[in-house]
């Protein structure tokens, strides 16, 4: 159980693809428990391996709300084996683009193929927050944020939101 620093945009790394693991070994499985002590620390509702420096092709996500019990879910080498051709417009947050929301398209559902926390080639189906979650982090994986599916006036005004915001804090330190 390891709270892992989580890394802000715009940073290289975040840019970045990562690699496939194969095989959920000792190693990946701490990497996951790490991701979703990192992720719940931060109130978030998913994390991709990338954010905390580390370019595996690992997310996880809890999209349980406050009252309902927590259903983390973690997936290796995730893959969309299908989307619905029906999309959906809604608002996305990023715990490396913190404060920052925009709406973005996405498939309303998909069936994603991954390796679970045990090692097990699973397939689910996701539609709602969940799949939108999913997809969100998938793109992590390829080094794309939620801000590149927006056009460059919206994504150039948000960071430089972000920058401004974390001079200011960087200053009153
Ligand atoms: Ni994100």
């Amino acid at each position: 159980m390891t709270v892992r620093p989580i890394l802000i945009a715009p940073h290289p790394v975040l840019k970045r693809p990562a690699e496939a693991v194969g095989t959920v070994d000792a190693e990946v499985r701490q990497l996951m428990d790490d991701m979703l002590d990192s992720m719940h620390a931060a109130n978030g509702i998913g994390l991709a391996a990338p954010q905390v420096g580390v370019l595996k092709q690992v997310i996880v996500v809890d999209v349980a709300g406050p009252d309902e019990p927590a259903n983390p879910l973690c997936l290796a080498d995730p893959e969309i084996v299908w989307g619905s051709p029906e999309t959906v417009l809604g608002e996305e947050g990023c715990l490396s683009l913190p404060d920052q929301f925009a709406d973005v398209v996405r498939s309303e559902r998909i069936r994603v193929r991954f390796l679970d926390r045990d090692g097990g080639r699973r397939e689910m189906d996701a539609g709602g927050l969940l799949a939108r979650c999913i997809q969100h982090e998938m793109d992590h994986l390829q080094g794309i944020l939620f801000v590149d599916h927006l056009s460059s006036l919206k994504r150039n005004m948000i960071l430089r939101r972000l920058a401004k915001t974390r001079k200011q804090l960087a200053a009153a330190e």
